[in-house]
């Protein structure tokens, strides 16, 4: 009798502790500020603690010559709740991450290989950049505007960590111009000339 009360006692303990131990997202339910729901515990396996998904170099037969490949909480089930994440980034020669910010999370950025130039922008509109080598780590604060140029001969390769499982990304070019905001309304709130205006929607197809 005291053996099975023990028995469930230690069963009720472990499911409770095991609950609580990690939330893998639920990617079934929605996506609320604070994440996924999490995955029933006993559902989960180490399947969905480990994530294949960044071995392979990105595509960068694009405008930014970039390729990003994230492992984000949708990617990566096993990273919510946890407040970490992480994105591979491949740059061909030339290759840049265009000014953008992580709403939710800082970033740190680990150059593997090749050469960059990167650099955020402060609040008080401070100018903070810098040529990293292989091996070199930048923080970007929380979000800062920020951007990553590719200013070597070859390929690059970097990693960036982030202290959220769902950053979020805002690039500022598309929020300018790869939508329908009227060229007027651009010219009056940005002081840009409309021709730059159209010719920017042109290249990441916006319009109006
Ligand atoms: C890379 O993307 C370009 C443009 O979308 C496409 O034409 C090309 O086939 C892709 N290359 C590979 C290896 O998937």
């Amino acid at each position: 009798m005291m053996f099975f009360q023990i028995f469930f006692a230690l069963s009720f303990l472990f499911s409770f502790s095991n609950a609580s131990d990690f939330c893998v997202g639920d990617l079934n339910a929605p996506q609320g500020p604070a994440g996924y729901s999490c995955k029933k515990a006993d559902a989960v396996s180490v399947k969905d603690f480990v994530f294949s998904g960044l071995r392979a170099a990105g595509n960068t037969s694009n405008l930014l010559k970039v390729a990003l490949t994230p492992a984000f909480s949708t990617q990566f089930p096993g990273v919510n709740g946890l407040d970490i994440s992480l994105v591979r980034v491949d740059y061909a020669v030339g290759g840049r991450a265009t000014m953008h910010t992580h709403p939710e999370a800082a970033e740190i950025l680990v150059v593997i290989q090749g050469t960059l130039y990167a650099g955020f922008i402060s609040t008080t509109n401070k100018v903070y950049t810098k040529t990293l080598e292989e091996g070199d780590v930048m923080t970007f604060p929380k979000g800062l505007m920020h951007f990553q140029i590719n200013v070597g001969k070859s390929g690059a390769l970097a990693f960036a960590f982030y202290s959220s499982a769902s950053p979020g990304v805002y690039l500022m070019d598309n929020a300018w111009f790869a939508n329908d905001m009227p060229t007027d309304i651009l010219q009056e709130t940005t002081f840009l000339d409309p021709d730059q205006i159209k010719k920017l929607k042109g290249l990441l197809g916006g319009t109006g």
